[in-house]
Parts: C-alpha cells; sequence; structure tokens
C-alpha cells in the first residue's frame, strides 16, 4: 500500500482551443504531476454538449484538445489520457447519481446561475442574488429560451468523472471548488445511504506557493474564452504577435514611482509568467523612472510568449495530422480508464440489494452475499469494446 500513488484526475471541456491561461493553470501542473501520481487526465466532451455546440465542430474540438494536451508534454506513458464519452460507464453512473442529488442544490451553484442566466439573457440583478426570482424566471421563463436541465445537472456528471475513478486529488481552479465540495458531499451521501465506503472524498490539489494568476490582454480580469482576451497555444506567430501589441495599456507614468495601473499590471504578470527575471526587472525600472515605452514592453512580451509557444503549435500540428497515433493514444486511454470504472455496475448492485434499513444495522459488515438474481444483473454483461457508444456516431463520425 506504501508505494501506491494517489490517484488525480482533471479534465477540460472541449469546447474551442487552450490558451495561455490553461496552459499556466492546468497543463504545465499536469506534466508536473505525472511522475509522481497515477494521473488521469480527461476531454470533458459530454460537458461540452452541456452548451449545446455547434454538432458539427464535436469532434473536432475533441482532437484539437487531445493534440494540445500531448504537445504540451502530457505523456501517454505516464498518464492516462482519454475522451469521457469513451468510458459509458461514466453515463449510467451520472443517471444512478442523480437519483441522490436535489435540484436545489444545483440550482444554487455559482456557475449554473451564471450560465442560466446567458442561455436566458438575463443579467445579474442589481442589487445581489435574489434565488427566488431566479427561479421564477428559469421556470416560468417568457421568453423561448430555455436552460438545458444538463447544464443544471453538470456538478453530477462532474462528481462521476472523479468518483468513478476513486480519484483522492483534483487540480482545478478556484472556479470548481463550488463543484468539488459538491462531489464530497454527493460521495458521504451516497456512502452513508447504501451502508458503504465505496467514493473516496476527493481535495483539491495545490502545488502550494502563490496561484497562479493569467490575465488577458483586454486591461480586465483572467484570460478566458468567454471573455475573448485569449492567447491561443495555436497562434501562429504574426497572429500572437498582433494580438500582443494591440493589448490595452495607458498613457504611460507622469512622474516616478507612479502607482501602476490595471492594464499594465497585467502586461507585468504575463511577463513574470514568459520573460527572464532580469528582463522583467529591466521593465519594471523603466516604469519606476518614467522612461518605459510600451510598444518595447509588448515587443518583448510578444518574443517572450512565442518562446513558449510556438514549439506547442509545431507539435500541435504535428500530431493533428497523426490520427494513427491519436487513435493508439485513444484506445490505450478508453481501455486504462475503463478498467475501474467498470469494476462500478457491480459495486453498486451489490450495494442495492441490501436496504438501506438493514446497512445502517451493519448490513454492509454482515458481508451477505447477494441473491443470484442480482449477483448477476442482466445475466449477460455486454463487453461494449471501445468506440461503441452512441455518442462517437454523433456526426460527423469521429473517425479516429
Ligand atoms: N468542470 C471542469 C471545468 O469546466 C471540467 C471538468 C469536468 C472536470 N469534469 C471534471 C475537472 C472532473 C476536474 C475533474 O473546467
Amino acid at each position: 500500500m506504501a508505494d501506491k500513488k494517489e490517484i488525480v484526475l482533471s479534465g477540460i471541456r472541449s469546447t474551442g482551443n487552450l490558451h495561455l491561461g490553461n496552459y499556466y493553470g492546468a497543463l504545465s501542473k499536469f506534466v508536473r504531476m505525472q511522475d509522481d501520481y497515477d494521473c488521469n487526465f480527461f476531454i470533458a466532451d459530454l460537458h461540452a454538449l452541456t452548451t449545446n455546440p455547434d454538432p458539427r465542430e464535436l469532434h473536432a474540438n475533441v482532437k484539437n484538445i487531445l493534440a494540445e494536451y500531448l504537445a504540451a508534454g502530457i505523456d501517454p506513458e505516464k498518464s492516462t489520457i482519454f475522451i469521457q464519452s469513451d468510458v459509458p460507464e461514466i453515463a449510467e453512473m451520472y443517471l444512478l447519481l442523480n437519483m441522490h442529488v436535489g435540484i436545489g442544490e444545483l440550482m444554487r451553484t455559482a456557475s449554473f446561475k451564471d450560465k442560466a442566466r446567458k442561455a436566458l439573457g438575463i443579467g445579474v440583478p442589481a442589487q445581489g442574488d435574489d434565488d427566488e426570482a431566479f427561479e421564477k424566471e428559469i421556470i416560468g421563463a417568457a421568453t423561448n429560451k430555455r436552460v438545458n436541465a444538463g447544464l443544471l445537472t453538470y456538478p453530477t456528471l462532474m462528481a462521476v468523472d472523479i468518483l468513478i475513478q476513486k480519484a483522492h486529488k483534483v487540480p482545478v481552479g478556484k472556479d470548481q471548488e463550488q463543484h468539488l465540495e459538491l462531489t464530497r458531499r454527493f460521495a458521504r451521501r451516497f456512502n452513508s445511504f447504501y451502508g458503504v465506503e465505496l467514493f473516496p472524498e476527493p481535495a483539491n490539489f495545490d502545488f502550494g506557493g502563490k496561484p497562479v494568476k493569467v490575465p488577458g490582454l483586454d486591461g480586465s480580469g483572467k484570460m478566458g474564452k468567454s471573455e475573448g482576451n485569449c492567447l491561443y497555444l495555436i497562434d501562429d506567430e504574426k497572429t500572437l504577435r498582433k494580438k500582443v501589441m494591440r493589448a490595452v495599456t495607458d498613457e504611460g507614468p507622469k512622474e516616478p514611482n507612479s502607482p501602476v495601473s490595471q492594464p499594465v499590471q497585467n502586461l507585468f504578470d504575463l511577463m513574470e509568467l514568459t520573460s527572464a527575471p532580469d528582463v522583467v526587472q529591466h521593465f519594471k525600472d523603466a516604469y519606476a523612472d518614467c522612461s518605459i515605452r510600451y510598444g518595447d514592453l509588448k515587443k518583448q512580451l510578444a518574443e517572450d510568449i512565442l518562446k513558449v509557444t510556438l514549439p506547442i503549435r509545431e507539435r500541435i500540428l504535428d500530431i493533428r495530422n497523426d490520427d494513427a497515433y491519436i487513435g493508439r493514444v485513444l484506445r490505450r486511454g478508453a481501455e486504462e480508464a475503463r478498467e475501474p470504472a467498470s469494476r462500478f455496475p457491480q459495486a453498486l448492485w451489490n450495494c442495492w440489494w441490501r436496504f438501506p434499513f438493514l446497512s445502517r444495522f451493519g448490513g454492509s459488515i454482515l458481508q451477505i452475499p447477494p441473491p443470484p438474481s442480482l449477483r448477476e444483473p442482466h445475466g449477460y454483461t455486454c463487453p461494449r469494446p471501445y468506440g461503441s457508444s452512441p455518442l462517437l456516431f454523433f456526426p460527423p463520425y469521429r473517425g479516429f
């Protein structure tokens, strides 16, 4: 037991390409964890469906993210890399776990409110959150827009991703902390309802030190797909330079040692991530003595970012062209991910035949064998090989 590595799991939704924020916030951390943990990294293509992407883009998006994972240094020899829909047990357990989840607790999650409001085209009320008014708008929305039920049950699906692999550590950003908290709650609830110790409670993974902040180029907050302020790993030289040169700044310091405005601080923050310490210091000194020229700073910043992203871009393009390699990685990943996942249906049946009443009084300790009818629930276990999920046949056929 002593040398058994802890299980790490994390995923990224397949909606568009990965950007510098994903790289520093997630991918580079994933890469560093590979030697010390039993790592599982997946592409959350079912979660991507909660925002109804264009069906024609589904598979291309999955393929792009996979190529980006690999190009950034996630190594299929060390980690399990898989696609969520390649593990059909996830969809099954999602159905089961939903029976133990309250719609109230789902409706109260911040990300649901945010996305539901976006879907309905309503803003955040000026005087803070009003749950009652929000509910009314969702249930009785006068518009012909709707909030899809998958969006509501997003946290159940995420909990299943984590629990089905029995993950101990889940490296995710602050915005996912609430989902992780729900996962822990669902795990406890499930375990205690059936009187079993099936699911461990997962913890966020923290490298220590100060959290990485990757700001966008528009002078506001963090880099994000929906903010439209991103530098993508796949951006070519010209595009990336252009974006950096257009980044928002200010009129420049008027007197020595002036405070730094947010947009300029953002550029310094990006520089801290990508440039050498003496380069950063040079520009900070230039700011302090008012000799700074933002044009020079941006040129240098673009140069240093390109040093990080261009080699990754080259690898992404190579990998995207190699369907045979992608197929090999995915088949292997699916097999590895399904190994623990496929034990769950049986484990669940084993819990279920015991009445909750019995288990509270020690039913689970008595280890009574399940009745024959439940030992093999269907009498026949469908082997369901890799590539048999109906989701793979969504248009256009995935083909890798
Ligand atoms: N919800 C996560 C995000 O938007 C993606 C995700 C889905 C995930 N399932 C997960 C992350 C399981 C970690 C573990 O970023």
